[in-house]
């Protein structure tokens, strides 16, 4: 923590991390990878920032809690044009690429890849033309394998799969930066950090270190395929307990677009929920309540979790519902 970021050895710490990422996604030279800061939400600002340039629309796909805080910030730089929405399923579901409609000149359009409050994912990666398309993949970034080429920007705050927050990544062809709106920060303009190895201002250096521990435990256990494999195989147990509960637990989206990472329910009779939550935290299954906007009930099921902790989890479910069923 005490090394400069200009010395040799930070140097080298945070150029092993950005190679190890680099692999682990097989990011395109023609992207650049930063090591930025400001979380996620900075990002809601700093994506029209730098990539409207002369364009005074963006699209957003509206799919929940965490891409509507992502239009909220962007309205205040450019029209927000709603490129499909799920509010007519309640949020329920990913709104199918037919029910799409992108507008040719938008500067970008921004999906939220996993809704992390509400518990619902793309399986699929949109298209969408020539408009570039931007991610926030905050809550499934690293956890399976995934087609940079098919994106503009992708970003993601480190804190769920990568390590440390203050860490944010962002992942953003080098043919669209380069343009920001004037009274852009200059730290915060996407060419200024990638010319400067993302050390135009000093970086987080301790999360850029446990990052790239992270980095090398994923490729040491096998890349983000294996990843995939062991977190299909965590959700699918959590779903089972919940189909298997014939209606004592409740999962209200869709099953083509249930979330991988984050898997949201809540219990047929909401009262007992705080009972449910004592219960579990009995035998040390804790951090389980929804998001505080959403309510419910929620596991995170990110790639620190072992299978035998929604193993656990499944089979305590089970026998919640069989005492109160
Ligand atoms: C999908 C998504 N986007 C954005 C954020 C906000 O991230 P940050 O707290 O890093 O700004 C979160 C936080 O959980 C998130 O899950």
């Amino acid at each position: 923590m005490e090394m400069p970021f200009t010395g040799p050895e930070f140097k080298a710490i945070a150029a092993a991390a950005r190679d190890d990422l680099r692999a682990l996604l097989g990011i395109p030279s023609h992207y650049a990878l930063l090591f930025t800061q400001g979380g996620a939400s900075a990002q809601f600002s700093l994506v029209p920032m730098n990539l409207l340039r002369v364009k005074r629309r963006a699209d957003y796909v509206e799919t929940g809690y965490w891409s509507r805080k992502a239009m909220v910030e962007a309205r205040r730089y450019c029209e927000v044009r709603v490129a499909a929405s799920g509010a007519a399923s309640g949020f329920s579901g990913v709104p199918p690429p037919e029910a799409w409609t992108v507008s040719p000149d938008s500067a970008y359009c921004h999906i939220t890849s996993n809704e992390t409050a509400d518990g619902l994912e793309y399986h699929w990666t949109p298209e969408t033309g020539a408009v570039p398309l931007v991610a926030d993949m905050t809550s499934d970034f690293l956890s399976r394998p995934i087609d940079v080429a098919r994106y503009g920007v992708i970003y993601a705050g480190a804190q769920k799969n990568v390590g440390p927050a203050g860490l944010t990544i962002v992942i953003v062809r080098n043919d669209l930066i380069g343009a920001a709106l004037p009274g852009t920060p200059s730290v915060f303009e996407y060419k200024v950090q990638a010319d400067q190895g993302s050390m135009a201002n000093t970086p987080t250096t301790w999360s850029v270190y446990v990052a790239g521990l992270v980095f090398r435990w994923l490729r040491q256990r096998g890349g983000l395929a294996e990843m995939a494999r062991v977190n299909a195989r965590k959700a699918a147990r959590l779903y089972a307990a919940i189909e298997e509960s014939r209606g004592f637990y409740r999962c209200r989206i869709a099953p083509a677009d249930r979330s991988r990472t984050i898997v949201c329910f809540t219990l047929r009779e909401p009262g007992l929920t705080p009972a449910f939550l004592a219960a579990a935290r009995e035998r040390g299954l804790v951090n389980l309540e929804g998001h505080p906007a959403v309510g419910g009930l929620r596991a995170a099921l990110f790639n620190a979790m072992p299978e035998a902790g929604a193993e656990a989890l499944a089979r305590f479910m089970d026998d919640f519902a069989q005492a109160h069923g």
